[in-house]
């Protein structure tokens, strides 16, 4: 079954074709990075614009590189939510524009179940049960996969997400947008150990995360220090900033599949190309006698190919979407 997805929830206008739930024939991204950047964040009402312009041509390109008619595709895929209203909705009406005029069922996907299954798309072997760590712009879950749709929520943020925490830090650092890759870089030339920041891990027997104290202990030190006129070592900064949100997110995710006495692990979603991330985890997981699955940065972060891949398992599974299906922003898993 030849699905094409589109994903449009926030900058990046993409749009695939994905075999199966598993074997990706085109997976075409567009990314309105360089547009946002001299804003420090995402515009939502530019991001919709420039959906509005460009997934016409997106179409067109993941169908010249696959080489494939639209008689020829099954299904038209699109998240649905969570994501901006405005920029989901561009896509959504698309999906269901070429839907209905081509005859093809409607499938809507969320946006985090599909970060989940961009696992699917690199690992041929990989099959549920399994928990995952979600960390994005927007999420950070624990997120127990029991079946193909079964998901248990088993801890969240309460109340930034870790990507949000990584684009703020970067942002008062000056080290641009988005954030995650800049303090990334920056980290690789400075001291994990200079500053003690604060490792939020809230109730030890609990998995959920908090980042909005790790994000004022950073902007309290910054500003003691400019009160102070004393020289900041941002590359130190980054570093020890970087160390702090990685730690907590290792050890709760190793505690909590040790307490449900799971031995396969996933990471998802855009934080999850940290290269300190995919290090300590890495080791930890290994530690621990666990499988970790993470699959290459150009499926962490927002792409169509995931969306197909789900919408796979939901059409499979009975799920389909007529045209009443709508942009809900804060859409729950
Ligand atoms: O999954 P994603 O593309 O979009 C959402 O659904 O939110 O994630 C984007 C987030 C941004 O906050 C970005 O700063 C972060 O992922 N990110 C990273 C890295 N690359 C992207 N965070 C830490 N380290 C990275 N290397
Ligand atoms: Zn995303």
């Amino acid at each position: 079954m030849k699905i094409l997805s589109i994903e449009t929830s926030c900058d990046e206008t993409s749009v695939a074709i994905v075999e199966d739930g598993r074997n990706i024939l085109t997976n075409r991204i567009y990314s309105q990075i360089g547009i946002h950047q001299k804003y420090g964040g995402v515009v939502p009402e530019i991001a919709s614009r420039n959906h509005v312009t460009k997934l016409p041509y997106i179409i067109d390109e993941a169908l010249a590189e696959s080489k494939l008619s639209l008689a020829e595709v099954d299904a038209i895929a699109v998240t649905n939510g969570p994501g901006l209203v405005g920029a989901l909705l561009i896509g959504l009406s698309t999906a269901k524009a070429m839907a209905y005029s081509l005859g093809k069922p409607l499938i809507g996907v969320h946006h985090i179940e599909g970060h989940i299954a961009a696992n699917f798309l690199q690992f041929p072997e990989l099959a549920p049960p399994f928990l995952t760590l979600v960390v994005s712009g927007g999420h950070s879950h624990l997120v127990l996969v029991e079946d193909y749709q079964t998901f248990k929520v088993l801890g969240r943020t309460i109340d930034d997400a870790a990507g949000e925490a990584f684009d703020k830090i970067s942002r008062v650092l000056g080290l641009g947008y988005p954030g995650g890759p800049a303090i990334d870089a920056a980290a690789k030339n400075g001291n994990p150990e200079a500053i003690a920041f604060p490792r939020v891990m809230l109730d030890k027997t609990e998995y959920n995360f908090s980042f909005s104290g790790l994000k004022s202990a950073v902007l309290n030190y910054l500003n003691g220090k400019k009160m102070k006129n004393e020289a900041v070592n941002p590359d130190d900064v980054a570093a020890s900033f970087q160390l702090a949100v990685i730690e907590v997110l290792v050890s709760k995710t190793i505690a909590c599949a040790n307490s449900i006495g799971m031995k396969s692990i996933c990471m998802a979603g855009g934080v999850s190309c940290n290269s300190l991330l995919r290090k300590m985890m890495g080791q930890a997981a290994a530690d621990a006698g666990m499988t970790l699955y993470y699959p290459d940065p150009i499926l962490c972060t927002d792409n169509a190919a995931m969306i197909g891949s789900m919408a796979y398992y939901n059409y499979i599974n009975g799920e389909e979407s007529d045209l009443s299906l709508n942009g809900i922003p804060g859409l729950k898993i």
